[in-house]
């Protein structure tokens, strides 16, 4: 199938070999063979303009490690850029804005992105403030590049993407989509290792299932990351009031 204009990612890297790397396969590499979404991996060496391909360059004001050039980050970016300009320009960096899922689904609701992937000790500041870049991080730990971060956000990009996910239900009560992380699931057998399966999931009736469930995934949020917890029951007060559920899973 070939959709008409498929979500367009470009990815700015020094190891263009990295792409699609593991978006190859599974939900994502199935999307991107239909067409569904486009990638290209830029390889920023490509911009270089001296004899030796020189892309950094030792820092000013002394230090170790080597930063990339603000001169041929910005060509790579023009370049990039031109054949999809409505694209946010995205650079990842330990020092950007967290990455949520908030963050993702406007992602994947523009035309496509931009990714900019950092190596050394960084990017030129100039370049990121002049081209008005985005910064994100995936997290507060340090990568030796960006391009697993880059994997990271285009892999929860694709996802969302329309006909990408099998189930369209499997995307409205995962985690983060009401602002919950999300309850805990069970399979066959109903007995494992003398371990039942919860009996109400066995008991065919819908609204105890749902109400179980929202039960179980305000607990687990509760319990586990108090920052969301606090936003959602600011916005949930009737939930907020309800005494934490005894005996979850992850209860101590
Ligand atoms: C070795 S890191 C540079 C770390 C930088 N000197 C610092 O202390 O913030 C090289 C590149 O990896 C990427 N990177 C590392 N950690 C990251 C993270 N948590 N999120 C997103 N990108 C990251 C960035 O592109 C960065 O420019």
């Amino acid at each position: 199938m070939t959709v008409a204009s498929p979500w367009q990612a470009s990815v700015l890297t020094l190891f263009p070999e990295m792409f699609p790397g593991p978006l190859g396969q599974s939900l994502a590499g199935k999307a991107l063979r239909e067409g569904r979404w486009a990638l290209e991996a830029i390889d920023i060496r490509g911009f270089a303009t001296d004899r030796h391909r020189s892309v950094d360059d030792t820092p000013c004001g002394g230090g170790a490690g080597m930063v990339l050039r603000p001169d041929v980050v910005d060509a790579a970016c023009a370049a990039a850029l031109a054949a999809g300009p409505d694209r946010p320009l995205v650079v990842l960096t330990p020092r950007g804005r967290p990455l949520d899922q908030a963050m993702v689904r406007g992602f994947a609701a523009a035309p496509g992105v931009v990714l900019l992937c950092g190596r050394f000790e960084g990017i030129d500041q100039r370049v990121i403030e002049a081209r008005a870049m985005t910064e994100v991080s995936i997290g507060d730990y340090v990568l030796s590049g960006g391009e697993p971060a880059a994997l990271v956000l285009l892999d929860a990009c694709v996802r969302l993407l329309p006909g990408v996910m099998g189930a369209a239900e499997s995307g409205e009560e995962e985690s983060f989509s009401s602002g919950l992380l999300e309850y805990p699931h069970y399979t066959r057998p109903t007995v494992w290792n003398d371990r039942a399966v919860p009996p109400v999931l066995l008991s065919g009736h819908h609204a105890e299932i749902a109400r179980w469930r929202r039960a179980q995934a305000e607990a687990i949020t509760r319990e586990r990351r108090p920052e969301l917890w606090a936003r959602y029951a600011a916005a949930n007060p009737i939930a907020a009031s309800r005494a934490p559920l005894a005996g979850h899973p992850d209860a101590a």
